[in-house]
């Protein structure tokens, strides 16, 4: 679809503005560099292709040419927002969540950045922060979405297991509706953002409830415990033996043990 195409089809959404790229590096990157250039709340990057995807700790996001969703969303945060910036990655998970259930497809969100069908991983998401000295200018919420099956990188590729809308649907399914979808559905979500109903919904999608998990940063050794849920800033509550651990957003790996 080109830019205008584009345009017309999300007008519906009250976009500060859009920009879509046949193909780019990263579309998070374009986004923070827009930010820092003026651009308004809810403004839309977004690419058929990207040369150069990033998921957490610059590995790569492999975003092949028409396969997939790529879009990075400006937000210009209200003062809850910057309270709990870590509330961003949920709003991201929630919305699509929300978005690939009116497909008829159950998703889950395996803090903190990861969305999973039947267990293997079909999005991710990369929330990151723009500052002024102490004052947070902008966040750019970035979501990656396998749709089509060409999507999903070889295994070799991957740390977990990955698949795709198309894969878990048994067909194909129309990229810019799960688009237009999507965003609506963060416009929607990022309303409840303080009420604690978008908490609430991210805590009922949350993957592992009551199961065995580990959870590392770096190489450090890992820690062993059942995921409970979600603290009030988004941080995982893991009961460890009798007491209860909270684990914060950062470098954090979680796998089922
Ligand atoms: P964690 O270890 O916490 O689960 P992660 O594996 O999700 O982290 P991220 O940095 O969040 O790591 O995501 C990047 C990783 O995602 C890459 O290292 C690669 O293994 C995998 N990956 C890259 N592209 C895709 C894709 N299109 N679909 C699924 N997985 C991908
Ligand atoms: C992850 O699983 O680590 C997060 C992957 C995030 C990928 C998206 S695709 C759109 C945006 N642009 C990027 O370079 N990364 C995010």
């Amino acid at each position: 679809m080109d830019s205008t195409t584009l345009q017309k089809f999300l007008s519906p959404i009250a976009l500060g503005g859009l920009r879509h790229f046949d193909s780019i590096g990263s579309t998070n990157n374009e986004a923070l560099a827009w930010a820092l250039n003026g651009a308004a709340d809810f403004s839309l990057v977004s690419a058929d292709e990207q040369t150069a995807g990033r998921g957490r700790s610059r590995r790569k996001w492999v975003t092949p040419r028409g396969a997939a969703l790529a879009f990075s969303l400006i937000l210009r945060p209200s003062a809850s927002e910057s309270a709990s910036p870590s509330l961003i990655t949920g709003l991201g998970a929630v919305a699509l969540v929300d978005a690939l259930r009116s497909l008829g497809l159950t998703a889950q969100i395996k803090w903190p950045n990861d969305v999973l069908i039947n267990r293997k991983k079909v999005a991710g998401i990369l929330a990151e922060t723009s500052w002024s000295g102490d004052k947070l200018e902008a966040i750019v919420l970035g979501i990656g979405v396998n749709v089509l099956s060409a999507s999903v990188p070889p295994p070799a590729e991957l740390s977990f297991p990955a698949t795709s809308v198309e894969a878990e649907l048994g067909q194909t399914s129309e990229r810019f509706d799960l688009l237009r979808n999507t965003l609506q559905l963060i416009a929607h979500w990022r309303e409840r953002l303080a009420t604690g109903e978008l908490l609430e919904a991210w805590n009922q999608s949350l993957a592992y409830k009551g199961q065995q998990v580990r959870v590392w940063q770096g190489a450090e050794t890992a820690l062993i415990g059942v995921v409970d849920g979600l603290e009030a800033d988004g941080s995982l509550r893991l009961q460890v033996d009798d007491k209860f651990v909270t684990v914060h957003f950062g470098e954090i790996h979680l796998r089922p043990a």
